[in-house]
C-alpha cells in the first residue's frame, strides 16, 4: 500500500525449452495461483541474445551449457502481474534444481515439471531491478512500473 493505492508488481517468467510442451500445464498453475498473464510470446533466443540475458552468469562453468540448452528450441516468455509478484513467482517454481525442488517443494513448478539443475522448467526474476530488465529485454514496449489498482489509468 501506499497512497496511490495498491501497487501490481510484474514479473518475468520463462517456459524453458524443455517445459514448451506442457506450456498449457504450467499456464493453468500461474493462473490458478492468482497471477494475471498480461504478455505471452513464443521465441527463439540467438547465442548473442541467450549471453545478453544471462550476463551476470559469464565466466561460470556452466554458462555454454546454459546458452546451447536455451537457444536449442523455442521457449514461453511472459510477463505476470500480481501482488508482491516477483516473491511470489519465485516461491511457486522452487529451487533451481528441479531434483532438490522434488525433495523439498513438491508442489512447486520445478519439481512438477522440471528434471534437474538447467531442465528446471521455469525462470523468475529474482529482484526489482532484474525484473525491469528482463521485461524489456523480452518486451521492449511493455509498461514495467507497477500500475495503482483504483487509480485512473494515464496515457502511456
Ligand atoms: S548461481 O551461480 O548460484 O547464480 O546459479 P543459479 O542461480 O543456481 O543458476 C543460474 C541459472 O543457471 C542455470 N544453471 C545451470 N545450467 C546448466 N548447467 C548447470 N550445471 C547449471 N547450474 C545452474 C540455472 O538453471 C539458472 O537458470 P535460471 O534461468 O536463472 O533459473
Amino acid at each position: 500500500f501506499n497512497k496511490s493505492g495498491i501497487f501490481v508488481e510484474r514479473t518475468l517468467a520463462l517456459i524453458k525449452p524443455d517445459a514448451v510442451n506442457k506450456a498449457i500445464d504450467i499456464e493453468t498453475v500461474i493462473l490458478n495461483q492468482g497471477f494475471t498473464i498480461l504478455q505471452k510470446r513464443r521465441v527463439i533466443l540467438t547465442a548473442e541474445q541467450c549471453s545478453d540475458f544471462y550476463s551476470e552468469h559469464y565466466g561460470k562453468k556452466f554458462f555454454p551449457s546454459l546458452v546451447a540448452f536455451m537457444t536449442s528450441a523455442p521457449l514461453v516468455a511472459m510477463v505476470l502481474a500480481k501482488e508482491n509478484a516477483i516473491q511470489q513467482w519465485r516461491e511457486l517454481i522452487g529451487p533451481t534444481n528441479s531434483d532438490v525442488a522434488k525433495e523439498t517443494n513438491p508442489d512447486s513448478i520445478r519439481a512438477l515439471f522440471g528434471t534437474n539443475e538447467q531442465k528446471n522448467a521455469v525462470h523468475g526474476s529474482d529482484s526489482a531491478v532484474s525484473a525491469e530488465r528482463e521485461i524489456r529485454f523480452f518486451f521492449p514496449n511493455c509498461i514495467v512500473e507497477p500500475i495503482p489498482v483504483g487509480q485512473p489509468a494515464k496515457d502511456y
